[in-house]
C-alpha cells in the first residue's frame, strides 16, 4: 500500500500504556492505517520525524464556547479552532445554545451551522445547551437531532438567571435523555445561595472582582453538585458534572462512583493552576482582577488544588476540558461590563476565561514525559484519557476519534524531544482573538510542536498554522458511553417494585 504519510522515530501514547519505542504510524486517506516497524515508503508518502518525541493522540476539547450570543467579544470559529489547533488539539465540541425564548431547537442550530460552515481548522460538533426544555423539544426534537444530526448531549445551567433550570426541569430533561440514550452536562452551583450572598456583599459596596470568588462560594457547588447527583440518581440517568473546582463537590462524585452511579466528573485548567489571589487583580489596578473571573470561581487555598490533582490522578475525573468561554478584557461588551460609571460591580464582569489553546501543553507539562518521576502529577496513559480518549467515547466519538489505532482518524499531536520544547506563556505566543491570558508568564515545559489532523500537519510550531480553515469538518456523533459504573440502579432506599408504581 502506498502510504500519504509515515510518522516515524515516536513514543506514541495510548489510554492503556505507553507503546515502544520506534513504532511507526501509517496513513492513508486521513485515517490511521497501520502502526508497525520499518513501514514501506514511497515518493508520494510525506514522513514526518518525531526525533524521539512522544505522540499523543491530537486532543478532543469537549467543552468550548464560540460565536455564543452571550459572549459578544468571545471568540467566534475562525479564532477558536485556530486557537485550539495551535495547542494540539484536532476536536473541539462547541455549544449551539438555546436562548429562552426559542421555541424549538431547529432554527437554533441551523443559526450555529451558518457560524461555524468552512470557518473551522479543526473538527468539530455541538453539544445542545437547554434553557427553556418543552415538552416539544424533549419529545420531539432531541430524537430527531440526535438521529440526523448526530447532537447526543445537552448541557444545563442550575445558575445564571438567564440559563438555570429549576429541579423540576432537570429530571425532566434526564428522563427524556435517559430514554434516549443522550449524555446531560450539568453546571452545578446553588443559585439562591449565590444571589444571597451577592445582595449582601452589593449592599456592604464589597463589589470590586475579588468578591465574586466569595459569591460564589465552594458551599455552592458542593450542595448542588451532590443534588444534580440525587436527581441523576432518581432517573437512572448518566450525567457529567461540567468544570468541577471543590474536593468536596468532588468526593460526592467519587462516593456515587463506588455505588456504581453513572457520574463523571469534567474539571479545567485554571482549576488546577490558579487561585483566588488573581482575581484581586494589581495593585494599582484591581479591576485587573476581572481577568481571572469564572465560574465556579478560582478557589483560595493551595489545598484546593492538590486535592483536584488527586482526582486528576487517580481516575475521579473523566475528562479535562478548556471551557474555553472568553470575553476581551479592554473591550465595551467585554469584562469592562462590570466598571459600571467607573464604579467595580463584580456581579456584572463576564464569566469565562480563554484556554482552549493552553489546556494540553499545561497538563502535558505535568507528566514524566516532562517530571521526575516524584514530581509528575499524571501518568502519560492519564494524560491521554483525560485531553482525548474519554471525551471522544463519552460523547460518541469513540471509533474515530482520541485514540491512535488503525481505522482512527489520523490525529496526534508530536511532541519537542526531550527538554527542547519549553517556553513561558504569553498572550504574544497565542492565536486567539483575546487581548490576555489568565497563564500569563507560566513555565510550560513542552509545547506540541506539530499537530496533526486526519493526515494534515496543520500546526508546525517553526512555521505556524499551516492548516486551512476549511478544513475542518462537523461530526455527527454517535450515542456516548458511560465510561463511570452503569445504569439500571435503583435508587439508594429503594426497594425493587417501587418505580413501577410511577413510572
Ligand atoms: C481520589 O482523590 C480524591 C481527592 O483527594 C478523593 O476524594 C477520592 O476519594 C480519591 N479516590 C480514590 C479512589 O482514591
Ligand atoms: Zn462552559
Amino acid at each position: 500500500m502506498d502510504l500519504d504519510l509515515v510518522v516515524k522515530n515516536g513514543v506514541i501514547v495510548i489510554a492503556s500504556e505507553v507503546l515502544p519505542h520506534g513504532l511507526q504510524i501509517g496513513v492513508k486517506d486521513g485515517k490511521v492505517a497501520c502502526i508497525g516497524i520499518n513501514l514501506p515508503t514511497s515518493t508520494n508518502t510525506q514522513v514526518v520525524d518525531a526525533e524521539g518525541a512522544y505522540i499523543t493522540p491530537g486532543g478532543v476539547d469537549s467543552h468550548v464556547h464560540l460565536a455564543q450570543k452571550n459572549s459578544p467579544t468571545g471568540d467566534g470559529w475562525e479564532a477558536g479552532s485556530r486557537s485550539a489547533i495551535a495547542g494540539g488539539t484536532t476536536t473541539i465540541i462547541a455549544f449551539a445554545s438555546q436562548e429562552r425564548e426559542d421555541a424549538s431547537l431547529y432554527p437554533v442550530l441551523e443559526d450555529y451551522h451558518a457560524k461555524s460552515k468552512d470557518q473551522s481548522y479543526c473538527d468539530y460538533g455541538f453539544h445542545f445547551i437547554l434553557t427553556n426544555p418543552t415538552d416539544e423539544i424533549l419529545r420531539n426534537e432531541l430524537p430527531v437531532l440526535a438521529e440526523k444530526e448526530g447532537i447526543t448531549s445537552v448541557k444545563l445551567y442550575m445558575t445564571y438567571e438567564a440559563m438555570k433550570l429549576n429541579d423540576r426541569q432537570v429530571l425532566n430533561i434526564l428522563f427524556a435523555c435517559k430514554t434516549l440514550g443522550m449524555t446531560t452536562m450539568i453546571h452545578a452551583e446553588s443559585h439562591d445561595m449565590i444571589a444571597l450572598i451577592i445582595e449582601g456583599l452589593e449592599k456592604n459596596k464589597n463589589t470590586e472582582p475579588y468578591f465574586h470568588a466569595v459569591a460564589r462560594a465552594r458551599i455552592a457547588e458542593d450542595e448542588a453538585s451532590y443534588r444534580a447527583i440525587s436527581l441523576a440518581e432518581l432517573a437512572d440517568a448518566p450525567m457529567l458534572i461540567v468544570h468541577m473546582s471543590s474536593e468536596i463537590a468532588v468526593q460526592h462524585v467519587r462516593d456515587a462512583q463506588t455505588r456504581l452511579l453513572p457520574i463523571h466528573a469534567e474539571t479545567c485548567p485554571h482549576y488546577l493552576f490558579l487561585l483566588s489571589e488573581k482575581i484581586k487583580g494589581e495593585s494599582h489596578d484591581h479591576f485587573s482582577g476581572a481577568k481571572h473571573v469564572c465560574s465556579p470561581p478560582l478557589r483560595h487555598d493551595p489545598k484546593d488544588l492538590d486535592g483536584l490533582w488527586q482526582s486528576i490522578a487517580n481516575g475521579t475525573f473523566t475528562t479535562f476540558s478548556s471551557d474555553h468561554a472568553p470575553s476581551k478584557y479592554d473591550a465595551p461588551g467585554g469584562k469592562r461590563l462590570g466598571l459600571v460609571d467607573g464604579i467595580p460591580r463584580f456581579s456584572k464582569i463576564p464569566n469565562g476565561l480563554p484556554g482552549v489553546e493552553t489546556r494540553m501543553p499545561l497538563l502535558f507539562s505535568q507528566t514524566p514525559a516532562c517530571q521526575s518521576p516524584e514530581k509528575a502529577r499524571l501518568s502519560l496513559p492519564r494524560f491521554v484519557q483525560l485531553t482525548a480518549t474519554n471525551p471522544a467515547k463519552l460523547y460518541g466519538l469513540d471509533g474515530k476519534k482520541g485514540s491512535i489505532a488503525p481505522g482512527y482518524d489520523a490525529d496526534f499531536v508530536v511532541w519537542h524531544p526531550g527538554s527542547t520544547g519549553a517556553c513561558t506563556i504569553s498572550q504574544s505566543i497565542l492565536h486567539h482573538d483575546m487581548d490576555y491570558t489568565p497563564f500569563e508568564g507560566m513555565q510550560i515545559e513542552n509545547w506540541p510542536r506539530y499537530t496533526i489532523l486526519r493526515g494534515q500537519v496543520i500546526w508546525d510550531q517553526s512555521n505556524g498554522i499551516v492548516g486551512k480553515m476549511q478544513y475542518g469538518r462537523y461530526l455527527k456523533r454517535g450515542m456516548g458511553q458511560v465510561l463511570h459504573g452503569k445504569t439500571g440502579n435503583l435508587p439508594q432506599g429503594w426497594r425493587e417494585d417501587e418505580r413501577r408504581y410511577w413510572l
